[in-house]
């Protein structure tokens, strides 16, 4: 992974903590995003000052993943449930998205982070959709950590789409339908070209995967913390790595390497 960041931004590097194997990092980490709502009802705030908050987590998450060398990184930012909710709370989040991603482009560049929106864009507001597509053009050929945001996102919805891409391509006779396998499959899908990840973390206690990847998740190992996201720290991510290297990953088969001790 580049550092050449080191030169162009101040921002110093997180040293791996010495609790953790370098050699047993997990590849990509995803992480469902919650307990916002509940961060800002618990101080008396509105529950929208729990999303401003949450990007400061998301910000912190993916600089410490960069650094401790993970390889991606996929937050669910809105689900394609999430437009039940209050409109303002809607307005508000399409608005903080905008925005924030206005501000940190350039860091994010300059980080070397690979940025992709992951979902149905086409229902997003106009500016937000330019912004997102000069976001992911600018940083496309990006050597640094992958970094995906899940917007509009729903597994079910994904995996109907793809369905519906092979029919399409099988009716124009551009493959067979014999041939379609897992591979081909997983290539429709909007995570293409990105191996499935290893550790899902989700925040705030909830014990559900709330239609998020659900092809990509098969084989992840779940962390599911009380921590509310926007006080998902360093120490909140070290306790979540520590849990999966503890892990035996075993894929069906039988037991590989022990765990480490701790
Ligand atoms: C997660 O926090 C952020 C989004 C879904 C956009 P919530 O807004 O779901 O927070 P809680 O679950 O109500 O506390
Ligand atoms: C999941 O959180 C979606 C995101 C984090 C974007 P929700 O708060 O929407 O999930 P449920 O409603 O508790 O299942
Ligand atoms: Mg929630």
């Amino acid at each position: 992974m580049s550092r050449a960041l080191a030169t162009t931004n101040p921002k110093t590097i997180q040293a791996l903590p010495s609790q953790l194997d370098p050699a047993r990092m997990p590849a990509h980490v995803a992480v469902i995003m919650d307990g916002n709502g509940r961060w800002a009802k618990r101080r008396g705030l509105p529950r929208v000052m729990g999303h401003r908050e949450g990007v400061e987590a998301l910000k912190r998450c993916l600089r410490l993943c960069s650094d401790w060398g993970i390889g991606a990184l996929t937050a669910y930012a809105f689900s394609t449930e999430n437009w039940n909710r209050p409109g303002e709370e809607v307005s508000f989040l399409m608005t903080l998205f905008e925005r924030v991603l206005a501000r940190e482009l350039e860091a994010l560049d300059q980080e070397q982070v690979r940025i992709r929106f992951l979902g149905d864009l086409e229902p997003l507001p106009s500016g937000l959709r330019q912004l997102i597509s000069d976001a992911t053009a600018r940083t496309a050929a990006n050597s640094g950590i992958h970094f995906n945001v899940c917007t509009n996102y729903g597994g079910r919805a994904e995996l109907v789409h793809a369905a519906r891409r092979l029919a399409e391509r099988v009716a124009q006779g551009e493959i067979d339908a014999a041939s379609i396998d897992e591979q081909t499959f997983a290539a429709e899908l909007h995570t293409a070209g990105e191996r499935d990840p290893d550790l899902l973390i989700r925040t705030s206690g909830e014990q559900r995967i709330s239609n998020f990847l659900l092809w990509q998740l098969a084989y992840a190992e779940l962390h599911i913390t009380d921590v509310l996201w926007p006080d998902f720290d360093q120490q909140a991510l070290l306790a979540a790595l520590l849990d999966y290297q503890g892990r035996q990953r075993r894929f069906g088969g039988v037991d590989t390497l022990p765990p480490i001790p701790t």
